[in-house]
């Protein structure tokens, strides 16, 4: 078990963004979670999704990581609806699961974006860094990655690298 975890949160396991992760893990340090696997409903406030797959995940997560990565697809300029229905779910902890919650202060977390060009509008990263600060959580940094054809562009592919350091 290594202590970074990467979060893959696409609708396709195997698409862009599974690319892109396997670009960043290339040294293999980071063990990586793909939430398309786990059965993770949405927020409700009477808390009707309690008994799914997000609370031993989270549990999972704080218990054996320290760095956590969150890797997105741009989906309608925005994090996939998967990673949101996460981050909804984040209020769980701040309600019946606040010892939890809590456990989160001064871990870390970054994100990985990619969609087809380098066009990442304003304001994409906010909910991330946000959230972080929220949380109590550092948080290292993100970058934006993205494709000529099937292959991850060249540029993006050092922008990586630079960020595998950073994180
Ligand atoms: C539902 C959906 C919405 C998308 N919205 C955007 C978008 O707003 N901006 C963009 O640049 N690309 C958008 N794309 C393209 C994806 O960001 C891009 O193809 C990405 O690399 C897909 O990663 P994946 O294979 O992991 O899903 C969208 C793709 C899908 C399927």
């Amino acid at each position: 078990m290594k202590n970074k975890v990467i979060i893959q949160a696409s609708a396709n396991s195997f698409g862009n963004t599974h690319k892109i992760i396997n670009f960043l893990n290339s040294d293999n340090s980071f063990d990586v979670i793909d939430l398309k696997t786990k059965n993770i409903g949405s927020f409700e406030y009477d808390f009707s999704n309690a008994n799914d797959d997000f609370l031993p995940l989270m549990e999972h997560i704080i218990k054996n990581y320290d760095t956590i990565v969150f890797a997105t697809p741009v989906y309608w300029y925005s994090m996939s609806g998967i990673l949101k229905y996460f981050f909804d779910r984040m209020s769980d902890l701040l309600h019946f699961k606040k010892e939890l919650g809590r456990k989160l202060r001064g871990k870390n977390m970054a994100m990985i974006s990619n969609s087809g060009e380098n066009d990442l509008k304003n304001g994409f990263e906010m909910p991330f860094v946000e959230s972080a600060k929220y949380l109590g959580m550092n948080y290292l940094g993100n970058i934006h990655t993205w494709f000529n054809g099937e292959e991850i562009a060249t540029e993006a592919k050092d922008k990586i690298s630079a960020f595998r350091k950073l994180i």
